[in-house]
């Protein structure tokens, strides 16, 4: 019998934007999915980061994706083509770990904004486009290990990042009719400007992922990207309303870690 999954570019003929495109994840997979022929409007606020991109495949769009406006300016952007593929990547941690009760309602409004509030903007300017164009499409959200987990000091992030995957999934009940598939990604220890590990786990004491992550290092953007691409082409034809954790297995092994010398432990201190 033969496959339906030939080799050759996975998202040829395809239109994808991508928020925070610009570095990092949203970087990466920009340019996986230009590797794979697809058109791609990347919207990014860094403007110094963004120029460099533009050409060829990859068309730039610099703006905060949190402003009033930004999502109609992406639709602007788009023009008369309606986007197949919509990539919410921008989030942040934005503060530095803070017991709630210590929080100030102000700042859970910024993270609120950043993790949160553009992902429901941005998908609701676009998705009109998609579904009138007939055409299905993927829509993938970043969400995070910790909508999973807990995360101490990240209340209020954990709770949005939690309302974006439920978000996609009861969107992706919405809109499967149309052939338009919602997915999120789930990413942990991996490495972007957000999160230098190289810079924060110094050679020497690099032997420790092994008692860290089941996969024994941390993760890159391209690592995420793959995924990105598999939820955003013909492989992920079936796959909506779920989450891939893109995490070196991190969320599977839960309280678990693997010892240095070998075997697990879940205990403060091996008896
Ligand atoms: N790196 C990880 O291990 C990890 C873990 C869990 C979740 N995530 C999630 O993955 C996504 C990407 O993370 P990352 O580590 O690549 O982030 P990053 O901060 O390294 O890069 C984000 C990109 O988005 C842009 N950006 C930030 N705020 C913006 C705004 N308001 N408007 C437009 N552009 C903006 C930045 O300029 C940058 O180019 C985020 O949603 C993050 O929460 C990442």
């Amino acid at each position: 019998m033969e496959s339906p999954h030939r080799p050759g570019p996975l998202l040829g003929g395809r239109f994808a934007v991508v928020t925070g495109g610009a570095a990092g994840i949203g970087g990466a997979i920009v340019a996986a999915f230009a590797a794979h022929g697809a058109e791609v409007l990347a919207v990014d606020r860094d403007e110094g980061a963004l120029a460099p991109l533009a050409g060829g495949a990859i068309r730039t769009l610099a703006l905060d994706v949190t402003a009033d406006g930004a999502a109609a300016r992406v639709l602007e952007a788009c023009g008369d083509e309606a986007p197949d593929v919509l990539v919410n990547n921008v989030g942040h941690f934005l503060l530095p770990p803070t017991p709630f009760a210590a929080g100030d309602p102000a700042g859970w409004e910024a993270i609120e904004a950043v993790n949160l509030t553009h992902v429901l903007r941005m998908t609701r300017a676009l998705l009109p486009a998609m579904v009138a164009a007939g055409r299905g499409g993927s829509i993938v959200n970043l969400t995070t290990v910790e909508a999973f987990r807990g995360i101490p000091g990240h209340a209020v992030y954990a709770a949005c990042k939690a309302a974006v995957t439920q978000f996609g999934r009861s969107l992706a009940l919405e809109v499967g009719r149309h052939g338009i598939r919602v997915n999120a990604i789930a990413p942990d220890v991996v490495e972007t400007p957000q999160l230098p590990y190289s810079d924060w786990v110094p050679e020497q004491e690099r032997w420790r992922w092994r008692t860290w992550a089941p996969l024994a290092r941390h993760g890159t953007a391209d690592d995420v990207a793959g995924a990105a691409l598999f939820l955003a082409s013909p492989l992920g034809a079936f796959v909506t309303g779920t989450t891939v954790h893109v995490d070196g297995g991190t969320l599977a092994a839960g309280g678990w870690y693997p010892r240095h010398g070998g075997g697990w432990t879940n205990r403060p201190l091996d008896p």
